[in-house]
């Protein structure tokens, strides 16, 4: 039985006082990690008071991106040196923002989940198709080869720890949720083009959220799917009871 994560993506938003008293309402009313994930993924400047806010609690903190290199001249860079020395458990990587906004490519996921795993922080590596390509019955192929590019040279232990996140970018930020349906059908794609990549076991022991459009009205039936593990939430992850609301779901 794999633990569900639910994770709030804040993206770029809220001021350090916000982000403060989001942890200070939730991080002691979350359900306890053995029995479901819970992380904020919270803008950089952020992470060090976040992690030590959340320090002994249920709460887990994620970075929404980091470099692959360790150090060095990287004007405006963080490194996955300086989220493990901060404490930071998680890291987004590829999301579909940062593909289309800032040119993260597959490599670079590829070389950034290498990186993460290097320091012992765990990814979420983030896929998703445009509309323009699900009507074009692309989704498919295009996912196994977000997937496979992406896990490419990892171990089968490291693809077992990996969060995979499905989000297809029609549903981000629009109100428009894949149904429940649509999203398992992908899911389930993921994990038997992770079988067929790496193993069986690995298949079975890879955790795939869905993220777009995820809020308290439809996480339930999203969770109840056979291969949905959780949760990748923008918007519904901004407000504490909302927040909570969206964890409880995962237990
Ligand atoms: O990473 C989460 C995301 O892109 C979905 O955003 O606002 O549709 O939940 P939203």
């Amino acid at each position: 039985m794999r633990k569900k994560v639910i994770a709030g993506n804040w993206k770029m938003n809220k001021v350090l006082a916000d982000a403060e008293s989001f942890v200070e309402a939730t991080k002691n009313n979350v359900p306890s990690a053995d029995k479901v994930e819970s992380v904020v993924c919270a803008p950089f400047p952020y992470l060090h008071a976040l992690v030590k806010k959340t320090a002994g609690t249920d709460l887990a903190v994620a970075a929404q991106n980091m470099h692959y290199e360790e150090s060095g001249a990287f004007t405006g860079e963080v490194s996955p040196v300086m989220l493990k020395d901060l404490g930071v458990s998680y890291v987004v990587l590829g999301h579909s923002e940062r593909r289309e906004y800032f040119a993260e490519t597959d490599e670079t996921v590829n070389q950034k989940a290498h990186a993460a795993f290097n320091h012992g922080i765990t990814p979420i590596v983030c896929v998703g198709e445009t509309l323009e390509q699900r009507e074009s019955n692309q989704t498919m192929d295009l996912i196994a080869d977000q997937v496979k590019k992406a896990l490419t040279g990892l171990s089968e232990d490291q693809v077992k720890q990996t969060i995979i996140a499905y989000e297809p970018i029609w549903a981000i930020g629009t109100g428009k949720t894949a149904t429940s349906e649509q999203a398992n059908e992908v899911c389930t794609h993921i994990r038997k083009v992770v079988a067929e990549a790496v193993s069986s076991d690995a298949a079975e022991a890879v955790r795939i959220q869905y993220g777009g459009s995820v809020k308290p009205a439809n996480v339930d039936e999203l969770l109840a799917q056979s291969d949905i593990d959780g949760a990748l939430v923008g918007g519904a992850s901004l407000e504490a009871d909302s927040f909570l609301k969206l964890v409880e779901a995962g237990t």
